[in-house]
């Protein structure tokens, strides 16, 4: 099979982490890929915010919960490591070009055998008072929205195999 699409049949959300961090080296490709993803008029505009620190995931995962009205025990799996994907809320393409960083994200991650996930949970929140000062505590810029944010950590298990649904494909000729 040709190895990009090999490398994109094989991604899948992993959302059990081991708690050794990922090597410095591996951060580095997966982050320059966030960067080389299209972006709308080729703004750029985003931010990629690369959270390492244990304390500071529990603390956003806190604020989360607090603001979302969720169980003791949701901490979107404690990865070791946490990358948020935000942009200028004036950016009418702000989530798509987020997206687009996420999936180069997701894809250079499983390229390497390390595992990632989507969570999605901050994009409505960001201007609660007790989110944004955690934002504001990650050097997020005040007018950013966070679109989406990748867990990355070596997997832990196997994750579950979704099968491809039929008929999403048409041709007109
Ligand atoms: C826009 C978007 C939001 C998502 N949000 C979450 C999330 O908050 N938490 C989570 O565990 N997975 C989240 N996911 C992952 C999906 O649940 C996952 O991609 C889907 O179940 C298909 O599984 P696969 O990624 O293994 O193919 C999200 C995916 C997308 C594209």
């Amino acid at each position: 099979m040709n190895e990009i699409l090999q490398n994109i049949v094989s991604r899948r959300s992993v959302r059990d982490f081991k708690e050794e961090q990922i090597k410095d080296e591996e951060l580095r490709l997966i982050l320059e890929a966030g960067t080389y993803a299209p972006s709308g008029m080729n703004k750029q505009s985003w931010q990629f915010t690369v959270v390492q620190n244990k304390e500071k995931i529990e603390l956003l995962a806190k604020v989360i919960r607090e603001a979302l009205g969720r169980d003791a025990g949701y901490n979107f799996y404690a990865p070791p490591t946490l990358i948020m994907l935000s942009n200028d809320k004036d950016n009418t393409n702000g989530l798509a070009d987020c997206a687009c960083a996420l999936e180069n994200i997701f894809l250079m991650a499983n390229s390497l055998g390390i595992g990632s996930c989507w969570i999605n949970q901050l994009k409505t929140i960001c201007d609660k008072e007790e989110v944004r000062e955690v934002l504001t505590g990650f050097d997020i810029p005040e007018n950013h929205i966070v679109w989406g944010m990748a867990a990355i950590g070596y997997p832990n298990s196997a994750p579950k195999i979704h099968e491809r649904k039929e008929g999403v494909i048409k041709f007109i000729k």
